[in-house]
């Protein structure tokens, strides 16, 4: 459905379903989306970090109520449990009533920090998320996972709190550094697998709103990752133990770069449990491309031994007990536990790029 140059895409979770808005000024609908979806706020706490405060058009996103900034540190290292607390802190200083509403303005860890501190903040306050980076427009700004990080891992502490709405402002994109691109390319590259094979060949905001109805629709029949939902996870089993020892090795290594490595290893392995072909592998490998992103290994991570890498997809959460990926094969991408060590292992070995 269009609403002028805007695409809706509707999110059907009953009364916690909600639109994301798709477009170039899909930021201006902020203040009456607010308006319609909390009638009874009176004021509203806009969560943001310092770069995109710094953005030139940061000034111009109005919730249309009298409103305060809270301003995190850009960055992984935000979404913390004290991050999430100071938040709280600084909302009830200001006044803030669960009646009154959290605006997350930013990419995937503004979302995540701020969607979890209004889920906590009286047991549940309204938010509402204007996602400013492509990997939140396509992905995490959408489906209602909120949480922080803990020492012991990535997005332990967490709840699933859905938002009254989602704007993706295509414009607001342009003031993004070019490594955020690519991770938000990368991220983008999983749903071409994920039912939009066309998807190199659209334009931007075509591929934006795509992606948002293929995640809308995942999250629609499948809210707490119970089942379909775990295909978001495409090219990811690798992508989060390469992230792992990039931390590690203190290699820079953006995530949407680590997914587009994890989509040609997850083709290699499926190839060898007879799943798919060498056509479809090279399917793969060239959309990775098309996407601007490299299959290979970072210089600084070839040396990496690859039972580490092993071990690190051993401890995934798809997996109980076993080895699990998310694999493409006859009927499309589907979840496949049981698999065998070696193959995981002769895969890595494939994927060496000399
Ligand atoms: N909740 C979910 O379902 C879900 C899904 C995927 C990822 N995530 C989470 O999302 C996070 C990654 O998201 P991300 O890549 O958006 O990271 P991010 O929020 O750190 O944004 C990346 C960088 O880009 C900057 N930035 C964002 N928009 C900008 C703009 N328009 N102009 C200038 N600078 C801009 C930010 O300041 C930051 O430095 C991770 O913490 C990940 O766990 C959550
Ligand atoms: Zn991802």
């Amino acid at each position: 459905m269009s609403a002028g140059r805007l695409v809706t895409v509707a999110v059907a979770l009953g009364e916690r379903g909600y639109d994301v808005l798709v477009g170039e000024g899909a930021s201006d609908e902020l203040a009456s989306l607010l308006a319609t979806r909390v009638p009874a706020a009176r004021q509203a706490a806009v969560v943001t970090d310092e770069s995109v405060a710094a953005a030139p058009w940061f000034a111009r996103v109005d919730p249309g109520l009298p409103y305060d900034v809270h301003t995190v540190a850009p960055g992984e290292r935000a979404k913390t449990v004290a991050g999430a607390e100071a938040l709280c802190r600084a909302f009830a200083r200001s006044g803030l009533t669960r009646h009154d509403v959290v605006v997350a303005v930013g990419g995937g860890v503004v979302t995540d920090l701020a969607g979890f501190a209004a889920a906590s903040y009286h047991r549940g306050t309204a938010y509402c998320t204007v996602a400013t980076s492509l990997l939140c427009q396509v992905d995490a700004g959408i489906g209602g996972k909120t949480g922080v990080d803990l020492p012991e891992g990535k997005n332990l502490m967490g709840a699933f709190w859905q938002p009254v709405g989602v704007l993706c402002d295509t414009a607001l994109l342009e003031s993004m550094p070019a490594r955020e691109w690519a991770s938000g390319r990368g991220e983008m590259a999983k749903y071409t697998f994920l039912g939009a094979p066309d998807l190199p060949d659209l334009a931007l905001e075509e591929q934006v709103a795509r992606c948002a109805a293929l995640k809308a629709a995942m999250v629609g029949v499948d809210e707490r990752e119970g089942g379909r939902r775990v295909l978001l996870n495409y090219g990811h089993t690798l992508a989060h133990a390469l992230e792992a020892v990039a931390l590690d090795a203190d290699v820079d290594l953006r995530h949407g770069e680590a997914v587009a490595i994890g989509l040609v290893y997850a083709a290699l392995l499926a190839r060898r449990l007879g799943r798919i072909g060498d056509e479809r592998v090279a399917f793969h490998r060239e959309v990775v491309g098309r996407f601007g992103l490299s299959p290979c290994l970072p210089d600084d991570l070839a040396e990496v031994e690859k039972k580490e890498l092993l071990s690190y997809m051993a401890r995934d959460k798809k997996a109980s007990h076993d080895l699990a990926f998310v694999l493409d094969g006859p009927r499309g991408v589907e979840l496949v536990h049981g698999v065998a060590p070696e193959d995981a292992l002769g895969a890595l070995e494939e994927l060496a790029c000399t």
